[in-house]
């Protein structure tokens, strides 16, 4: 019996590559059957010792990390360089010399395989991130983006059509889990942290402010939330007890705004799709917040797995086929953006 193998029906193979911050991954997707394989290489041990990411070593880390991971993949698939049809890297925004490793790895071994690259907006990657699962969301819908970098509320009528709803004025929503963290004296990367502690935490305790609710409007500030948990943090002992309740009392401040925000959403858009993506997405508080908001008013809401809200090269071979199934390409040159707006990409069809 003759098995088919990849790429054999006609499909397209993108191997995409991340490289935007402190995660490298990459992964293999076929445009008829999904995903073929993904592989992440963590950095937090790396820049634990300093509460953050540091630009450079996140940068020499991928140098070490992509080729092997790029090799495990390709096993994994069994999927051979010649039958990769394209190359996606992540091209921004993102810290300018973690994107340049990406983008020159995945621009010369498309040089060197003569096939297309095409570079992907990042947060473009966490929104349709979603679209790899069973159940993906139809258009049009609007989408939570919230990372270590966005807290973005977008208007998304196809790929490529996006309508800037609302953002923060200040810092964005996992900047502000991520300094909450570290001024309890959490490791980071904050998020994950707050969410273990807040599960012994006392929500009754300190009743934090939910900034920007009080008026109408869907932009965020949060860092008027991080600073009203240090006031509360200097009047109290800081013992086990004393830490989860802050954090408890920090993370219901901030998945009740976020969940505030999404519901006027989507009342003044009109839609009944809502997706949550990037890494706060992975917050199991704000996931049990919203899907009972989604039963209780009426929406349906999607999130991709766990491991595709954080960082991933699933999300941006995903968005990279999307855009190189209309032709898209990077010229033989490469060069990043780290500084990139969602709302200045291409709209595609289809
Ligand atoms: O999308 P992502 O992996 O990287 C960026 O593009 O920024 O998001 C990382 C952010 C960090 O701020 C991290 O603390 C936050 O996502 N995060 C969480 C949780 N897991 C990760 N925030 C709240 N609750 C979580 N469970
Ligand atoms: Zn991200």
């Amino acid at each position: 019996m003759v098995t088919a193998s990849p790429g054999d029906n006609g499909a397209m193979i993108v191997l995409g590559l991340e490289t935007s911050c402190d995660d490298t991954g990459v992964a293999l997707y076929e445009s008829e059957r999904g995903l073929l394989a993904h592989r992440l290489a963590s950095q937090v041990e790396v820049h634990r010792p300093y509460g953050g990411v540091v630009p450079e070593l996140a940068a020499r880390d991928h140098i070490r990390k992509l080729l092997p991971l790029v090799q495990a993949v390709m096993t994994a698939a069994d999927v051979e360089g010649k039958q990769v049809d394209g190359i996606a890297f992540t091209k921004g925004p993102g810290l300018a010399g973690a994107l340049l490793v990406g983008a020159a790895f995945g621009r010369s071994l498309a040089w060197a395989w003569e096939i297309p690259a095409v570079g992907v907006h990042h947060m473009e990657g966490h929104l349709l991130a979603p679209m790899l699962e069973e159940e993906p969301p139809g258009f049009p819908f609007v989408a939570l983006l919230v990372s270590g970098g966005h807290t973005l509320l977008v208007e998304v009528k196809g790929v490529g059509r996006y309508r800037l709803l609302g953002e923060s004025l200040d810092d964005a929503v996992g900047e502000a889990f991520d300094k909450t963290a570290k001024l309890l004296g959490l490791p980071y990367p904050g998020g994950p942290e707050i969410e273990r502690v807040a599960k012994t935490g006392d929500p009754s305790r300190f009743t934090f402010p939910r900034p920007m609710t009080d008026r109408g409007g869907l932009m965020f500030s949060f860092s008027g939330l991080k600073t009203a948990v240090l006031v509360a943090a200097r009047e109290v002992d800081l013992d086990e007890q004393g830490i989860a309740d802050l954090a408890c009392g920090f993370q219901e401040a901030a998945v009740d705004t976020l969940v505030i925000k999404c519901r006027r959403a989507l009342r003044e858009t009109g839609h009944s799709n809502l997706v949550v993506a990037g890494g706060v997405g992975a917050s199991q508080r704000l996931r049990k917040r919203l899907q009972q908001e989604s039963i209780a008013t009426g929406f349906k809401v999607f999130f991709p797995r766990l491991e595709f809200c954080t960082d991933n090269g699933a999300m941006i071979a995903y968005a990279g086929a999307r855009r190189l199934a209309v032709g898209e390409k990077e010229p033989l040159s490469f060069g990043v953006l780290p500084r990139w707006s969602l709302t200045d990409l291409t709209p595609i069809n289809g």
